[in-house]
């Protein structure tokens, strides 16, 4: 198997940790005999210093003539008073729409070795495995109208769905709920919004293709009391684009830290794999940042683009291996460091590295 991998690191930490996921890729191809072959492309606040622009069209045609796009994270500081078409944020937000991914599979889980790391009592969060399934290209994000009249004094975005926009992306969660728990819960915020009402109308309607999936409905603001309260209730979690955000930052609790996290975007032209944390500048070029969320994006990539289920397995149980040993980055560390052993960025890079080796030897 040959795959053709983007790599778009982007700004902050995004470098750094997608260093590290590209090391496990490499180092799984030598050991599986699989060919990855790796480009890199600017995107965000890099490509706006570089290229005058956040999303190059070189970045756009290298990533639809790739199998698979690997991206780091996009934001920095110095452009936070840019308007939203001219950030760091446009650059990725132009590539999601340009790929055309709309599913965006973010598993949030509860580590037993991280237990300790959340501030949710370890009986809470012991066992939880959740996988949300965020809509990505509709919503508030990408509704129009959408402008700010600075001489009026207003501003305005259009929170915005098609049916069909509803139907495919409640399709894959079906899906994934059917290989899962066969629980499906429906975020929306029915009670109020119009464009909810359709949400839910329409998950409703498909989900009576899918008899052996349980559905429920939840508004969002219950929702996100559930998800502290009873995180070991939900299986796969769908909702639209901006609940969605919202609602995967709030369950980095459940894991205990937002590094943790990987994130797949499929249903496009091409699949997209990014962590879930974003550029954090104020921890980047520290060798702080946690690898893990990006080297677990590269086994979604390994799964989803490449088919390669036990190379995914194989850096899935690496990350877990490690974490049983003790090995921490900073963030993975609260409390007590008794039998820990907090690593740099790139030393946990080596040790998930040492621990592929060893299983898949
Ligand atoms: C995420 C991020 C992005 C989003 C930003 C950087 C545009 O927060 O991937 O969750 O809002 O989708
Ligand atoms: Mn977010």
């Amino acid at each position: 198997m040959k795959l053709k991998i983007l790599v778009t690191a982007g700004d902050g930490i995004g470098p750094e940790v997608t260093r590290e996921a590209v090391a496990v890729l490499n180092e799984v191809a030598a050991l599986s005999g699989h060919t990855m072959e790796i480009a890199e492309a600017r995107i965000g606040g890099v490509a706006i210093v570089k290229d005058g622009n956040p999303l190059p069209q070189a970045t756009i045609d290298a990533a639809l003539d790739s199998d698979a796009v690997l991206l780091g994270a996009v934001g920095g500081n110095e452009f936070n008073s840019l308007a939203p078409d001219k950030r760091p944020e446009a650059g990725l937000l132009g590539l999601r729409s340009a790929l055309g991914g709309f599913a965006n599979l973010r598993p949030a889980f509860a580590f037993k070795e991280l237990a300790v790391n959340s501030p949710l009592r370890p009986e809470i969060v012991d066992g939880a495995d959740i996988l949300f399934v965020r809509e990505l290209l509709g919503g508030l994000y990408f509704g129009q109208p959408r402008a700010w009249d600075r001489a009026k004094g207003e501003a305005w975005n259009t929170m915005r769905y098609t049916r069909d926009e509803v139907v495919r992306v409640a399709r894959i969660a079906f899906q994934l709920a059917q290989k899962r728990g066969k629980k499906l819960t429906s975020v929306d915020k029915a009670n109020v919004l119009e464009v909810s009402q359709l949400w839910r109308a329409t998950v409703t309607e498909i989900a009576a293709e899918f008899p052996d999936v349980t559905l429920e409905h939840q508004y969002v603001d219950a929702m996100s009391m559930h998800l502290m309260n009873r995180p070991r209730d939900f299986d796969v979690v769908l909702t639209e684009n901006l609940f969605g955000d919202i609602l995967t930052d709030e369950s980095a609790v459940i894991t205990g830290s937002l590094g943790m996290l990987p994130s797949a975007t499929l249903g496009g032209k091409v699949n997209f794999y990014e962590p879930v944390h974003g550029s954090a500048p104020d921890i980047a070029g520290k060798g702080l940042a946690n690898p893990l969320g990006a080297i677990m994006s590269g086994a979604l990539l390994l799964r989803y683009s490449g088919g390669l289920e036990k190379e995914a397995k194989v850096i899935e149980a690496s990350v877990r291996k490690v974490l049983e040993q003790g090995f921490r980055t900073t963030d993975l560390v609260r409390g007590d460091k008794t039998g820990l052993t907090v690593l740099s960025t790139t030393a946990m890079g080596v040790k998930v590295r040492e621990t592929v080796k060893t299983l898949l030897a």
